[in-house]
């Protein structure tokens, strides 16, 4: 899977671009502040229709303007696929494949991404939220029905919540939003745990590389694998706790307050692992994300890097460079080029960004 072109308009600086990604490799060089990371998350944005950055999708209008587009060109199995996006200040969006208007769901199966930007090197210092947000995007990759499954749990949750606000409880619909909560909990804890496992042995294996002799282990807040036990544990956690949602007024169990503890040699990491340490890790973490989608979904996703190579050291920097080579395509941000090696840079292509306006560069 390749994206072969890409046009803005109006998306966010970006009045109107259009980039050919003609080489495995694209180098995007400009200052700060000047449209990098808007490029990047334009093309996450067709693979998850959702922002990185914001979950207001109006904030990605440019100022004054009332409506953006993007507009991609895909290749696919030999098969040339067109994607166009379309989103005005009256939330009316616009979604087609090869002119064809189509459902949300079809067209987040065109491209898949995998994005690593300086906010992911705190992955392990940050809060839960950031952790299960991280979890449930690379999932939702490769399932595409996580995403139904978490609104829909978050919509029971929601109501669960209002209900706890009531001066007095309704004791029988408490229970049955409870056992909606079991279902639809124990679904999505069953597929994270999967994921967990998965993409553990891989991390594994290439923190072991990067780090020479670290391990690498994680746990995931429930304990249980099968789906059968994890309702069980759900409905117990709910029974024992059930005083404290009531004093509290507000779920307190379930998936979106479970977490991830990762493990460096078997003690926590995010309590006592130095920022090396823990950067090697994510870095495991994203490129094990990456093959886990390849070996999924049979397609190798697009690999966004938004400045995060300025941010490793060279162990870890050519580690990763070295990971790219594999034929991946790769859509790298930077201030400059001159952390790049000679060699890389060879068959890379360069754009200069300025102000949202983008022209072919050279290598300085
Ligand atoms: N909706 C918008 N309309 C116009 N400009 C925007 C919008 N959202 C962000 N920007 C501008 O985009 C720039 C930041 O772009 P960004 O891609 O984050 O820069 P960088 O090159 O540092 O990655 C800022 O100048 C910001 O004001
Ligand atoms: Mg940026």
């Amino acid at each position: 899977m390749k994206i072969t072109k890409l046009g803005l308009k109006n998306y966010r600086n970006c009045t109107d671009v259009s980039l050919d990604f003609e080489t495995q490799k694209t180098l995007i060089i400009g200052k700060n502040a000047q449209g990098k990371t808007n490029i990047l998350e334009s093309i996450y944005f067709l693979s998850d229709l959702k922002s990185p950055r914001t979950s207001t999708v109006s904030d990605l209008i440019k100022f004054g303007e009332n409506k953006f587009e993007i507009n991609a060109a895909v290749e696919k199995n030999n098969t040339d696929i067109e994607l166009d996006f379309a989103y005005d200040t009256d939330k009316k969006r616009e979604l087609k494949i090869n002119g064809v208007k189509s459902s949300p769901r079809d067209f987040k199966q065109v491209i898949k991404t995998v994005l690593f930007c300086t906010k992911d090197l705190l992955l392990l210092r940050g809060a839960p939220q950031d952790r299960r947000d991280w979890l449930d995007r690379a999932i939702s990759q490769i399932y595409p029905a996580y995403d139904e499954r978490l609104s829909k749990y978050d919509k029971i949750r929601i109501q669960k919540n209002n209900l706890l606000k009531n001066e007095i409880i309704d004791e029988t619909l408490l229970d049955i939003y409870n056992e909606q909560l079991v279902i639809t909990g124990a679904n999505i804890i069953f597929l994270r745990k999967k994921f967990l496992k998965e993409i553990e042995k891989i991390a594994a294996r290439k923190h072991l590389i990067i780090s020479s002799a670290e391990e690498f282990s994680l746990n995931y807040t429930c304990p249980e694998d099968e789906i059968e036990n994890i309702s069980a544990y759900l409905k117990q956690e709910l029974i024992e706790r059930r005083r404290e949602e009531f004093a509290r007024r507000q779920s307190c169990v379930g998936p979106h307050r479970d977490d991830i503890e990762f493990k460096i040699n078997g003690i926590d990491a995010v309590k006592f692992a130095s920022q090396g340490q823990q950067r090697t890790l994510v870095l495991a973490l994203k490129l094990s994300e990456l093959e886990i989608i390849k070996e999924k979904t049979g397609y190798s996703p697009i690999l966004l890097l938004d400045d995060v190579l300025a941010e490793l050291d060279e162990t870890r920097q050519n580690y990763l460079l070295k990971s790219i080579e594999t034929g991946i395509q790769t859509i790298i941000t930077s201030v400059d080029t001159i952390l790049f090696e000679a060699e890389f840079l060879k068959d890379v292509k360069i754009y200069n960004i300025n102000n949202g306006a983008v022209e072919k560069g050279e290598i300085i």
